[in-house]
């Protein structure tokens, strides 16, 4: 099969890894791919969201499968396009990818089929949010609509700071057409749980849980970025949580979009925070998460393809879905700077790697014949073993094999992990 696969980072990268597994995986191209990815795949270069490109690109190279890696182009409707031009597509339809694309729709869908989230008000007048502002619970959370790459949530402990972040959505525009519409909504506390899941709309699979590292320095302090490292599974996502979650959150979920005439086809990632009073939905999206995808897949038994198939065909419940009973941590090593300025084009030294090591790329570029740094998350470093602490001890130790200049990374990723697990 010649497979397409759209995106260009260390979620891709970890993906077309993943699918290279199955010999059926005869010819993989990336759209646009990157420098490392350029080991495992094709790289055709241009851009994730270009629709027409990619439908040119699947025509040109006879694609017998595409998947839809990043929210951009899902929620752009993307699959719908290459669908109707007969292409199958792992991802979900723009109906459907709407879940990540409009807090205002995710919100509505949860409150509607009484599904656990934050209570919330959406706002499409600054007034009005301003006036709401005024008298709500502190802290509160204020959220811009639609995407915004990663940063159009903001946590407010006082009502000057909800009111600013209220006016650089709404009427600053700093999130453009994403923050014409706000949801304000309750803060709540608890341990965060990512879970990824196989849904073909009918059927779902969670994958294995993990952890996402946000924050840019150790101890969970400093900025927010796209995600610093990540562990699998997570140890505050237990057996109970896990069957709770299942009949409170993920039936109800797909159920909700299915009746909605909506069915969820793809990845379905949950956001979960484990709430004192229950697990509640922090987000959806509607793809793979980066870096979770960096932990998950490597812990994935058997085909990616196989179920990526099922998926897009509808007979996931006759496919098999496992997971090794091993963990997994990941390692992002970043530009230093990194999610604000940083330098690039720092040339990169890669190790050879065993069979429980990975590295992904994710910023980097070739460059007369040598892979250079080209991004502010440049690469993970991931690594899979019995038990969490030696993954997270595998993992730094591959990380400490990679040498580019200006490279930092969290050296205490999976360490709030380990203590969950000590602790409890
Ligand atoms: P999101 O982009 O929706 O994943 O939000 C980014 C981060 O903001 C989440 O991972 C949480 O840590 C935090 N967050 C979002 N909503 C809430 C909430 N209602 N209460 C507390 N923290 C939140
Ligand atoms: N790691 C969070 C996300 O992919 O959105």
């Amino acid at each position: 099969m010649k497979i397409l696969v759209i995106g260009g980072g260390g979620r891709e990268h970890a993906i077309i890894q993943k699918l290279r597994e199955d010999p059926r995986a005869e010819t993989i191209y990336a759209l646009p791919g990157n420098g490392g990815i350029a080991a495992d795949a094709i790289c055709l270069g241009g851009s994730a969201t270009d629709i027409p490109g990619a439908l040119a690109a699947a025509k040109q190279y006879a694609v017998d499968f595409v998947v839809v890696a990043p929210d951009d182009p899902l929620v752009l409707g993307m699959a719908d396009a290459l669908e109707a031009e007969g292409f199958p597509c792992f991802g979900p339809r723009k109906n459907a990818a709407i879940l990540e694309g409009s807090k205002a729709f995710s919100k509505d869908l949860m409150k509607k089929y009484n599904i656990p989230t934050a209570a919330y008000e959406t706002f499409s007048d600054p007034e009005k949010a301003l006036a709401y502002v005024d008298a709500c619970p502190l802290p509160t959370v204020v959220k811009a609509d639609g995407l915004a790459l990663g940063k159009g949530v903001l946590i407010c402990e006082t009502r000057e700071a909800a009111k600013n972040a209220v006016r650089s959505m709404m009427e600053d525009k700093i999130f453009g057409e994403s923050g014409a519409k706000v949801v304000i909504e309750e803060f709540l506390t608890g341990p965060e749980v990512s879970v990824l899941s196989f849904t073909d709309g009918e059927t779902i699979v969670p994958m294995v849980s993990s952890m996402d590292h946000k924050r840019a320095l150790d101890g969970d302090q400093g900025l927010n970025t796209g995600g610093m490292g990540t562990v699998a599974p997570n140890p505050y996502y237990t057996a109970a949580v896990a069957a709770e979650c299942m009949e409170t959150i993920f039936l109800p979920t797909i159920r909700a979009m299915k009746a909605e005439g909506r069915p969820f086809r793809g990845c379905l990632y949950f956001g979960l925070m484990l709430t004192p009073d229950g697990p509640k939905v922090i987000e959806y999206n509607c793809r793979f998460g980066d870096p979770e995808t960096q932990v998950v897949l490597p812990l994935l038994e058997g085909s990616l393809l196989e179920i990526m198939l099922a998926v897009s065909q509808g007979r996931l419940a006759e496919t098999e879905v496992r997971f090794s009973g091993k963990s997994a941590c990941c390692v992002i090593l970043a530009s230093k700077g990194y999610p604000q300025k940083y330098d690039k084009g720092f040339p990169i030294t890669l190790p050879e790697t065993s069979e429980n090591e990975h590295i992904y790329i994710a910023g980097a570029a070739e460059k007369n014949r040598q892979l250079v740094t080209s991004g502010g998350r440049v690469l993970g470093a991931a690594a899979v073993a019995e038990g969490l602490e030696k993954a997270v001890e595998a993992a730094y130790a591959l990380a400490d094999r990679i040498h580019f200049d200006n490279a930092y990374c969290r050296r205490d990723i999976g360490r709030r992990a380990l203590e969950a697990r000590d602790n409890g």
